[in-house]
């Protein structure tokens, strides 16, 4: 859709972009995506469709993520010589050795300046908003840590002055909380993928139970890449899940204050 097609409408004398929310979700089968999702640990040796996969991967990659940067890869280890290693790096974990595909999903540290820049150019509409450029030209320094986290630390501090009177960013700053950035998107595009999945009639299990080390070699990821988790997926077996959903009382986790 060229840009002068995109739907708008009237608000208080301005066209505003448009996109109505959709009335028409059936919330029981969208909950039945959700309690029928259950870790397996045992696969059927059904192969998953390709446009099956796919079609997965693309709803994996719709998942909010911070400032729309979209710091997720996903790598999908089909040489039969990479799955083995792949299998053997997941402790040879059930879950892993019968699933019909393994999926890496990783979280990516060092796009941010390529992805703002990206951003910029394919900004949906014919001109950025002057603050919107003015984010995606400020983002890349909010990111960087530097040396040993030395522009992190001076980040902190500065913020933290201004934090005494007021609300400001208190991060990602340093390495770590980079890290924890990149992550935290890419956790949310994993669950996607696995909705989805579970969706199109097929279940997965989430791995952070392998060598993250023996991973990136085989994968040849720097140290800006982190796999977050594997993920096996494939058509559960009559006994693929071992036991009944555990959640404990919601009044542990749910607070109205
Ligand atoms: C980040 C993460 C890592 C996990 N790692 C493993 C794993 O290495 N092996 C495994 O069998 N299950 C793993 N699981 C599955 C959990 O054990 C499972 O989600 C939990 O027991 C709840 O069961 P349910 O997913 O069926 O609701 C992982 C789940 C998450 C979210």
């Amino acid at each position: 859709m060229s840009s002068s097609e995109l739907p708008t409408i009237n608000m208080g004398g301005k066209q505003r972009y448009y996109e109505p929310a959709p009335q028409d979700i059936d919330v029981d089968n969208f909950r039945k995506v959700i309690t029928s999702r259950r870790s397996v640990r045992k696969f059927t040796s059904k192969p998953i469709p390709q446009a099956v996969l796919d079609d997965c991967l693309d709803m994996a990659m719709l998942a909010p993520c911070s400032s729309g940067l979209q710091p997720w890869e996903f790598y999908v280890v089909r040489s039969a010589d990479k799955k083995a290693k792949l299998v053997k790096a997941c402790m040879s974990q059930w879950a892993a050795k019968s699933a019909a595909e393994l999926i890496v999903c990783v979280a990516r540290t060092d796009r941010v300046n390529e992805f703002s820049r990206q951003m910029l150019r394919e900004w949906p509409m014919p001109d950025v908003p002057p603050l919107v450029r003015r984010y995606y030209q400020l983002i890349p320094y909010n990111y960087t840590p530097g040396p040993m986290n030395s522009l992190a630390y001076l980040k902190k501090a500065a913020f933290g002055i201004g934090g005494l009177v007021a609300p400001v960013p208190r991060g990602p700053y340093t390495r770590a909380e980079v890290e924890a950035w990149a992550i935290k998107s890419t956790a949310l595009a994993c669950e996607n993928l696995v909705l989805a999945f579970r969706a199109h009639g097929f279940d997965t299990c989430m791995m952070e139970g392998f060598d993250a080390a023996r991973v990136s070699k085989m994968l040849k990821l720097d140290s800006n890449a982190i796999p977050v988790m594997v993920i096996g997926a494939g058509e559960r077996t009559d006994d693929g899940v071992f036991w009944p959903q555990i959640r404990f009382d919601r009044s542990l986790f749910v607070h109205e204050v």
